[in-house]
C-alpha cells in the first residue's frame, strides 16, 4: 500500500480548496504547512500551493529544505496560478535535492484573470482530482 501525505501553503485560499480535493481522493487529511504539525514520513507526498510574482512559494521551499532526508520516496506537486508556465523548477531541484523523485507533470489550476469567476471551480476540482487519481496509479502500479 502506497502511504500519502498531502500538504499545502495557500494565501488566499485557493490552492487549499485543491489541497482538500486532492487529499479527499487519496482518502487523507491536507495539512497546511503553516499550522502546527507533525509531518510523518511517507511513500508519496503532494505539494500544493500558489505563485506570487513569478516565485514559487519561497515558505514551500523553505519548509522542504527542511524535510528530512529519505522521509519520502516520491512527490508531485499541484498549483493555483495566473500561468505558472515556467514556475516549478525551484520545487522540483529542491525535491530532487533531497533524493524524492517527482512526478514529471504539474497539475495547474488557472486562475481566470479577468472575470468574476470562482477559483477553483468545479472543473479545477475534477482536474486536480483527475491528476490525483493517475500519480497515485503511478506510484502503486
Ligand atoms: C500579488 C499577487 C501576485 C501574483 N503573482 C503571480 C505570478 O507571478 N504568477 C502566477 O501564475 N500567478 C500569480 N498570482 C496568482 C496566484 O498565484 C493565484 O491567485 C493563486 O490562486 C493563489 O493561491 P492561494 O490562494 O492558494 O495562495 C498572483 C496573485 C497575487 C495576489
Amino acid at each position: 500500500m502506497c502511504e500519502v501525505r498531502v500538504i499545502y501553503h495557500s494565501s488566499r485560499g485557493h490552492a487549499e480548496e485543491a489541497a482538500q480535493a486532492v487529499a479527499d481522493t487519496a482518502g487523507v487529511s491536507a495539512q497546511d504547512i503553516t499550522k502546527p504539525h507533525v509531518l510523518p514520513g511517507a511513500d508519496l507526498l503532494l505539494i500544493g500551493a500558489g505563485l506570487e510574482s513569478g516565485h514559487e512559494d519561497r515558505l514551500l521551499l523553505d519548509y522542504l529544505d527542511h524535510l528530512p532526508a529519505g522521509a519520502f520516496r516520491g512527490a508531485a506537486v499541484f498549483l493555483s496560478c495566473f500561468s505558472g508556465r515556467e514556475a516549478g523548477e525551484l520545487l522540483f531541484n529542491v525535491l530532487q535535492h533531497k533524493g524524492i523523485v517527482v512526478y514529471p507533470e504539474i497539475c495547474r489550476l488557472k486562475v481566470k484573470r479577468f472575470r468574476l469567476h470562482p477559483h477553483p471551480d468545479r472543473k479545477d476540482l475534477d482536474k486536480v482530482c483527475q491528476w490525483t487519481s493517475r500519480v497515485l496509479a503511478d506510484y502503486t502500479g
